[in-house]
């Protein structure tokens, strides 16, 4: 297929299944794939491992200037490097998790990481078939263009549950938990100053709640076919 490639931006809350969804559009399509949290939790890694004070706006844009994020798109095996050093499990603690929020509300942080996306974003849709991109701004922000935006959503009785099995968690308890943890980081991500988590007006909204992850990944790839880009 000639021209630019396809963009399709998956945006929603924590688990509400948008890298499950996310990957196996990518993988049906084949599209690279970039998950633009996994930046946003490298950041924090190092914010953490170099014990600068997340409270500290200035000092956290400093360091996040210095620090070379390299996200690798292959949905099959996605990766994330800081300073060449990979940190794919690292970003998955508990510690960077609760953390995050603080660091993607700094302003300077956001405007490195968004111009950086951008670039990924373009090559993708130039030189390949297109790419699927999943975050919180997505749609409203960093590819306001893309084609086919989709907002996924789900009660987030089920996201704890999903997140609570991603972390490999069993007990009651824990679930209690992250949901209280989920919380707590929606209403950060949702209230922010800097492009919140929102609904982009034309994006489409799928409540997950009720569905398979097949059938969420139906409907993403009819409104990819409505683009013009069947599997
Ligand atoms: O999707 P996730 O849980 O890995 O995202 C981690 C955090 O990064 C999330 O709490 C908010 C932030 N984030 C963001 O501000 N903008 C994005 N495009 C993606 C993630």
């Amino acid at each position: 297929r000639g021209g630019p490639g396809l963009v399709v931006a998956v945006d929603g809350p924590g688990g509400s299944g948008k890298s499950t969804v996310a990957k196996a559009v990518a993988r049906r399509l084949g599209l690279r794939y970039l998950d633009t949290g996994a930046m946003y939790r490298a950041v924090t890694q190092l914010v953490l491992e170099q014990r600068v004070d997340l409270e500290d706006p200035q000092a956290v844009a400093e360091l996040a200037e210095r620090a070379v994020i390299t996200p690798g798109t292959d949905p099959d095996a996605p990766t994330i490097a800081v300073n060449q050093v990979r940190v794919d499990a690292e970003i998955r603690t508990r510690a960077v998790t609760n953390a995050v929020s603080a660091v993607s509300a700094v302003v300077a942080v956001r405007a490195r990481l968004v111009a950086q996306q951008r670039q990924i974003i373009a090559e993708a849709a130039q030189t390949g078939r297109g790419i699927v991109v999943e975050g919180r701004d997505i749609g409203s922000v960093v590819a306001p263009d893309a084609p086919v935006k989709v907002f996924l959503t789900a009660s987030t009785e089920v996201r704890a549950l999903r997140r609570s099995r991603e972390l490999g968690e069993k007990g009651v308890d824990d679930v209690a938990r992250t949901l209280a943890e989920l919380d707590r980081r929606d209403v950060l991500d949702s209230t922010r100053k800097v492009d919140p988590l929102a609904v982009p007006k034309d994006a489409v909204t799928l409540d997950s709640t009720g569905m398979s992850v097949d059938e969420v990944v139906d409907v993403v790839l009819r409104h990819c076919a409505a683009a013009g880009f069947a599997p």
